[in-house]
């Protein structure tokens, strides 16, 4: 309750309004302007009372006992208001009884010199500030009813009431007064709710702000945490298209060359020798294009000129040349042009295969069948040489995530299978190799079906 309860509550709602995180440092300005006014106010108010009864000297106090009275009032006021400015800091922190006596001595002033001068009456006007801070709770009311009484007492005309018209105004002022008292002290009461309801909502906010904040800083290190680890798989994946080109084209190449000069060394037959020679030039001509290629990271050279079905049939029929092994390559379902990069991962998965067909099966047949079905395509190149043992963890595992991956997968072999796999895993696609010793060997490798286009 109370005038004060009301302006502070205000000013603070403003200042939240404005700026939340502000609302503290504007309650704080509020309550030291308090202070500074129930510090300094009240020698002003007396100043001025004193100005006024000096003033009206000569028609409201009429003896020379009225004057000594006043003057010596007027002297224990500011005595008082003295002693108060000495000892209230002490009790800042709330109702005291020193508040109680200092409020008491003061009302008792003031009514006195209200009844000597009712221009007095502005300084009673103090009673209706700091009543909360400086009464106990209880006595409140009361105080505010004895300022009330002295102020209606002056606007009334003057203490005591003359005759029964002048008690009756006096009854009337004193009814104003306690009702506005009233009014004012239930708008205050509501402004108070409002603001501890703001006050709540402020911290609230503020609260959620803090939230907010740590989790925007959690944000900002987990994605910071993601670049290392995008970058990371970046890495591992580059080394593995790296290893799997190296292998595809280098390598295989540089097997096809030896096992065309080691037929040379063995030949008697200088014709023979000259086109084992020629092989083995074409094939290094062809595998230094192809590691061209590939560091410029284009695609394989056959699929340049030709569509997959093309390049395919070119590819098992130079093999089969190169090779003396019979091979047959079929399509099956309609061919269709398909994604630059699937073309790429089916055309070497089949080139590998067959390298391992000519270099571990010693098969006399090898069958390739690209099937194109309803959203997949499928390569199937099939041997019936003497098979192997596919199923050893080591030679199954998937180079899926496994950034060692482009390490050999076997004592026994080279990347070969490994690679395959990471190539067709590369489109979302798998690769099966069934294969039994002395029963042939069948590398599957399926994958989605992206047209050219899409
Ligand atoms: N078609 C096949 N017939 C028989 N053995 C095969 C066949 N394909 C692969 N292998 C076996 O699997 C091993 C691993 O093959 P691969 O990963 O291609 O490596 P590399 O060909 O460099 O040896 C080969 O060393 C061979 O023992
Ligand atoms: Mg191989």
């Amino acid at each position: 309750m109370g005038i004060r309860c009301g302006i502070t509550s205000r000013l603070t709602r403003g200042a939240a309004e404005a700026a939340p995180l502000d609302a503290a440092t504007a309650h704080a300005q509020v309550e030291r302007r308090w202070e500074l006014f129930l510090r300094w106010g009240p020698y002003a108010l007396l100043g001025f009372t004193a100005v006024l009864l000096v003033a009206t000297d000569g028609f409201l106090l009429t003896s020379t006992a009225e004057r000594w009275a006043a003057a010596a009032l007027v002297v224990a006021g500011f005595a008082l208001q003295v002693w108060w400015t000495l000892v209230s800091p002490r009790h800042s922190a709330g109702p005291s009884t020193a508040g109680a006596v200092y409020y008491g001595l003061r009302w008792a002033i003031a009514f006195v010199l209200s009844w000597l001068n009712p221009f007095a009456a502005f300084y009673a006007v103090l009673g209706y500030f700091g009543a909360e801070r400086e009464l106990p709770r209880r006595m409140v009311p009361v105080g505010l009813f004895g300022t009330a009484v002295t102020i209606a007492g002056s606007q009334s005309g003057g203490f005591p009431p003359e005759g029964r018209s002048g008690w009756l105004l006096f009854a009337a002022v004193l009814a104003v007064h306690i009702a506005l008292i009233y009014v004012f002290g239930q708008l205050a009461a509501y402004e108070e709710k409002r603001a501890t309801v703001h006050r709540a909502t402020i911290a609230e906010l503020e609260e959620t702000n803090a939230r907010l904040q740590q989790a925007l800083d959690e944000n900002a290190a987990l994605h910071a945490q993601l670049l290392v680890q995008a970058r990371e798989a970046g890495v591992a994946d580059e080394r593995r298209r790296l290893a799997a080109e190296i292998h595809d084209t280098i390598a295989q190449g540089l097997t096809g060359i030896i096992a065309q000069l080691q037929v040379v060394s063995n030949a008697a037959d200088p014709a023979l020798a000259e086109e084992h020679l020629n092989r083995a030039s074409a094939l290094a001509r062809h595998s230094l294009g192809e590691a061209r290629r590939s560091v410029q990271n284009l695609g394989p050279a056959a699929l340049e000129h030709h569509a997959l079905p093309e390049a395919l049939k070119q590819t098992v029929t130079e093999w089969a040349e190169r090779t003396g092994v019979r091979a047959q390559f079929t399509v099956t379902g309609t061919a269709e042009p398909l994604h630059d990069e699937i073309e790429a991962t089916l055309l070497r998965i089949a080139q590998e295969a067959l390298s391992n067909a000519d270099r571990h099966a010693g098969a006399a047949r090898v069958g390739v069948t690209l099937s194109y079905m309803a959203g997949e395509v499928a390569l199937d190149v099939r041997d019936d040489g003497r098979g192997f043992d596919p199923s050893p963890s080591s030679r199954l595992r998937s180079s899926r995530g496994d950034p060692n991956a482009v390490e050999p997968c076997s004592g026994s072999g080279g990347f070969g299978l490994d690679g395959m796999r990471a190539r067709a895993e590369r489109v979302a696609g798998a690769v099966t190799v069934e294969s039994e010793r002395g029963r042939g060997t069948a590398v599957s490798a399926r994958v989605p079906l992206l047209r050219h286009d899409q």
